[in-house]
């Protein structure tokens, strides 16, 4: 007996040093980097490139790096993920020397497909679009060479963003990590097949599912279809208010989900927030106004061939 409680005394006392050294290599450590590959790559900026891009940065790279003072993409502190350490988000305009005005294409499509920058860090809080068309990806940068007054050079410049151990444990861990870039074209979607369409937008291009399923860390971003609770909402975030906010079940569920919603009702959800029943609804679901009304109906289109989950959630 005695014996034994010595054996387990020293298993629990070698536990306890193994889980403080790795505490320790991990805050030391930080998040792990990565290694930036070389593209090459030269993007035509035709109009309609811009345009798309505009569209897209406004649907997905403004809720995070507009800051309202300047009214450009200069970045600002992310105080929405507290639990991820002080997060700077960056000044994107063409300022050479405090925004990205020296990048190449290649480099700016490598960290928007991956996640990491030139210099081989990863960014962990960052937009991916991994899975997006190459030519929406292009379009992003096309956008972000243009004129348009949201990126044009800017001097101002964002403090070092400091991890916090729960963000560097994640990303050791491989909860968060780099995205590969893909080995193969990607082409537009197919708009003459509805469902096909907005299966692109919802799941590829707007990653509707990401918030929408039922938590970040067990999403499947290879084979979105895989995340848990797929579409069936409950993921946990921060309100602008810091309280929490609970992401809403979309899939066609008659009692818990959107399944007696119309096409209309849908759409005016999507791009101007409007919902059948209660208050209007509140950051961090923006409101996707860019989209035209074919676009918001093809994902409806799409989440209605997507299978119903029972999961009630409360609007807190
Ligand atoms: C969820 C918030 C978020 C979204 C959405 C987002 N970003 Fe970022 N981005 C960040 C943060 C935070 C950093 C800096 C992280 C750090 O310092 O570690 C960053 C850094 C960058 C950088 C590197 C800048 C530098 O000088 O290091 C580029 C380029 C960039 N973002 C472009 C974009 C583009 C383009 C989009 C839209 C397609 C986008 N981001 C969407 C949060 C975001
Ligand atoms: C950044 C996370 C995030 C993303 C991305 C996101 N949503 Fe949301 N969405 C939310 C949150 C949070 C709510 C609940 C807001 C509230 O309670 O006020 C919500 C609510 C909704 C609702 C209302 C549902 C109801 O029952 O009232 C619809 C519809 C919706 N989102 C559709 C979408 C679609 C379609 C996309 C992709 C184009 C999307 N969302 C992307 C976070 C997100």
């Amino acid at each position: 007996m005695k014996k034994a409680l010595r054996y387990l005394l020293i298993t629990l006392g070698v536990i306890v040093v193994l889980v403080g050294l790795a505490a320790a290599f991990i805050a030391f450590r930080g998040v792990p980097k990565g290694e930036a590959k070389k593209i090459d790559l030269k993007v035509e900026a035709t109009p309609a490139r811009v345009a798309q891009g505009q569209r897209l940065a406004a649907m997905l790279c403004n809720s995070c790096h507009m800051d309202p003072n300047t009214g450009k993409l200069t970045g600002r502190k992310m105080d929405e993920v507290p639990q991820f350490g002080a997060i700077y988000s960056k000044n994107i305009t063409q300022d050479p020397e405090h925004g990205i005005g020296k990048w190449t294409d290649g480099e700016i499509a490598y960290l928007l497909r991956t996640g990491i920058k030139p210099d081989g860090t990863f960014l962990p809080i960052m937009a991916k679009l991994a899975h997006t068309s190459d030519e929406d990806l292009y379009s992003v940068i096309a956008f972000l060479r243009s004129n348009h007054t949201w990126v044009t050079a800017d001097n101002t410049r964002q403090p070092a963003t400091e991890y916090s151990f729960l963000a560097k444990f994640i990303t050791n861990a491989g909860f968060i990590k780099p995205s590969a870039y893909p080995t193969a074209a990607i082409p537009n979607p197919d708009t003459t097949n509805q469902v096909a369409w907005g299966r692109y937008i919802a799941l590829n291009q707007l990653e509707c599912y990401a918030c929408h399923s039922k938590d970040f860390t067990k999403n499947d971003y290879n084979n979105p279809e895989k995340s848990a609770g797929f579409f069936g909402g409950g993921n946990k975030m921060q309100g602008m208010d810091g309280k929490d906010i609970y992401t809403l079940n979309l899939t066609m569920d008659e009692e818990t989900g959107i399944g007696k919603w119309s096409e209309e009702d849908f759409v005016k959800a999507l791009k101007y927030g409007q919902v059948p029943h209660g208050p209007a609804l509140r950051i961090p679901m923006i409101p996707y106004t860019p989209l035209t009304d074919n676009e918001a109906k093809a994902i409806f289109a799409y989440l209605q061939s997507i299978p119903k989950i029972k999961n009630q959630v409360e609007r807190k």
